[in-house]
């Protein structure tokens, strides 16, 4: 796959692509972003993605650059120049280029970027199959996580620790003892009577594009689902753990902080929100891992 990148307006190589020092984004972390699936070179969920990244601009008074057609149109030349098959679309939008001052400059052009990179979805059969594991960590992010800012240093800082402890994500846990949701993930538990959990979409909690399309899954298999807190303990002493994400559409999460769940193994009803995930997968996109 050649690295192509859109960058204001033209496809350029990838290590051409930059923006200026002054750009907000790289000065106050002032600015959105999406992360898109590409599976058999087509957009998994575009509406939803679209959707969110309009509301997010909203949200942050940043003037949308284009239209959602246009967005669309800019996202599929560069999937098609870099004859992309399975890959991710990063997508982020800054408040633009300004001389350096906290208040909102006047009349800035957004800056747009699309970069891409290859991703092989199969690999998260084979963790489908094991699981993986999640430690906890304090949730030290702003207010507002239920926008998808580029201020991730907390969610960056929050999974480097996973990995350095040998764990694939990091659950953030508020003050209350309760999970918000991965660093990069939605969390959940399946309880003893077999019903899905996970935190209520508040202001600590990202909308995630896979989170909803579980939740209707969910409901279409008959499994019933509670938007509601719960705390780690409650997550150990569960019949299984999840995550869920446009990059790793269901994972089970076998250990939290060391501690086994459901035995250490994957669970029945994580097993049959991933086949329902994967077959949704395959009648939008015709992709099968
Ligand atoms: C903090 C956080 N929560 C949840 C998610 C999952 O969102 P989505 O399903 O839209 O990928 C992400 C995705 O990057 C995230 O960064």
């Amino acid at each position: 796959m050649p690295r192509l990148a859109y960058v204001d307006g033209r496809i350029v190589p990838l290590a051409a692509a930059s923006v200026g020092v002054e750009d907000r984004g790289l000065q106050f972390a002032d600015g959105v972003y999406e992360v898109c699936a590409v599976l058999n070179g087509r957009l998994l969920d575009w509406p939803a993605h679209a959707a969110r990244l309009t509301h997010n601009l909203g949200e942050l008074a940043i003037r949308a650059p284009m239209g959602d057609a246009a967005l669309a149109m800019i996202a599929r030349r560069l999937i098609a120049a870099n004859r992309a098959t399975e890959a991710l679309l990063y997508i982020q939008v800054t408040r633009g280029s300004a001389r350096r001052d906290h208040g909102f400059p006047a009349d800035t052009r957004p800056t747009l970027v699309m970069t891409m990179r290859p991703f092989d979805f199969a690999q998260r059969v084979a963790q489908q199959a094991r699981g993986v594991a999640a430690i906890t960590v304090p949730d030290e992010r702003w207010g507002r996580c239920d926008v998808k800012t580029t201020g991730l240093l907390a969610n960056v800082l929050a999974k480097q620790h996973a990995r350095e402890s040998g764990a694939f994500e990091a659950w953030l846990v508020a003050a209350d003892g309760t999970v918000a949701e991965g660093a990069s993930t939605n969390a959940w538990l399946v309880d003893h009577t077999g019903t899905l959990v996970t935190p209520a979409l508040t202001r600590r909690v990202l909308p995630g594009v896979m989170r909803a399309a579980v939740v209707e899954a969910a409901r279409d298999h008959q499994i019933p689902v509670v938007e509601r807190g719960f705390t780690v303990a409650e997550a150990q002493g569960a019949a299984e753990a999840l995550i869920t994400s446009t990059t790793a559409p269901v994972l089970p999460v076998v250990r939290i902080d060391g501690v086994a769940v459901g035995g250490g193994v994957p669970g029945p009803a994580t097993a049959r929100l991933a086949s329902a995930v994967w077959a949704r997968i395959a009648d939008q996109t015709g992709y099968r891992p």
